[in-house]
């Protein structure tokens, strides 16, 4: 199949559900308020009662009931419920499809718990940096979903790229076509859903930081988190080799190697939290 015939069929997915094109529309201005988020929750009963159950789960981890919606926004922030419903929507259009090749609940995993980590290397260096928490929480939740993209235009091709990948002992982003990976699919799907530019900026540029002048920080932290999940286990497929990180980038956010490795496993040890945010939207 030509780039032109796999666009296509990227672009050929199912529109986003009404809540969710409302939803992207507020969020374009950073500064909506949790009423607007809010009424564009009640559009959808479904997506609202699960940011209910988000803000009630072991995620927040509040000793008390959260029965208020309004309550529930302001606690989980506009954009962790956007990209979270993003994510959601786009994991429901592609199974849809018959023919997927790939572990769709080790993708989920795979996202959150990149978005954990991404999370919480954020929450500590907000204490000495200017860091986009909620930002680089969202890119992370989103940052693969070109994988889910090629999967729909070429049933069986990641599998494949994934087993070409560990058999030359490369990581995944390596042994792809440079030309057309999963970052390009993965800005198809976004500029055909319309996704603000800062989460597809983390789509497009997650491998490749460096490259990258705006935000870079959020970004890296993005790319590093990314990794560090691999490291731990939670990639798409077994036998994946994790990328490198560079020296440059670890130099970047002033934290060694080993200290993010504590960081990340404190974020696995609590697996309520985890498995609350797997289980809502999935
Ligand atoms: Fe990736
Ligand atoms: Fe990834």
């Amino acid at each position: 199949m030509d780039r032109t015939s796999i666009l296509k069929t990227i672009l050929n997915l199912p529109s986003p559900p009404a809540v969710l094109r409302r939803i992207t529309e507020i969020t374009a201005d950073p500064h909506i308020s949790a009423v607007q988020m809010e009424n564009a929750l009640r559009l959808d009963p479904v997506v609202s009662g699960k940011v209910l159950r988000l803000a009630n789960s072991a995620y927040i981890g509040i000793p008390r009931t959260i029965s208020s919606l309004h309550h529930a926004v302001v606690l989980l922030g506009n954009r962790r419920i956007h990209s979270l419903i993003l994510g959601s929507a786009l994991l429901g259009a592609v199974k849809s499809f018959k023919k997927i090749t790939i572990p769709i609940n080790d993708f989920w995993r795979h996202s959150i718990i990149t978005a954990m980590i991404a999370e919480s290397i954020a929450k500590h260096l907000k204490r000495y940096m200017t860091i986009d928490e909620d930002g680089v929480f969202s890119g992370a939740v989103l940052h693969d979903i070109g994988k889910l993209a090629l999967e729909v235009a070429l049933p069986g091709h990641v599998k494949e790229i994934s087993e070409k990948a560990s058999f030359s002992k490369k990581p995944f982003y390596a042994a792809e076509d440079q030309d057309f990976n999963h970052t390009i699919a993965g800005d198809c799907i976004a500029q055909q859903w319309n996704f603000p530019s800062d989460l597809r900026n983390y789509i497009l540029n997650h491998h490749q930081p460096l490259n990258e002048n705006c935000c870079s920080i959020n970004l890296t932290i993005v790319h590093i988190s990314d990794i560090i999940t691999h490291i731990l286990g939670y990639s798409l497929f077994k036998n994946e080799i994790p990328p490198s990180i560079s020296d440059d980038l670890l130099a970047r956010i002033e934290l060694p190697l080993e200290r993010l490795k504590v960081i990340a496993a404190t974020v696995l040890q609590d697996h309520k939290r985890s498995e609350a945010l797997l289980q809502v939207f999935e």
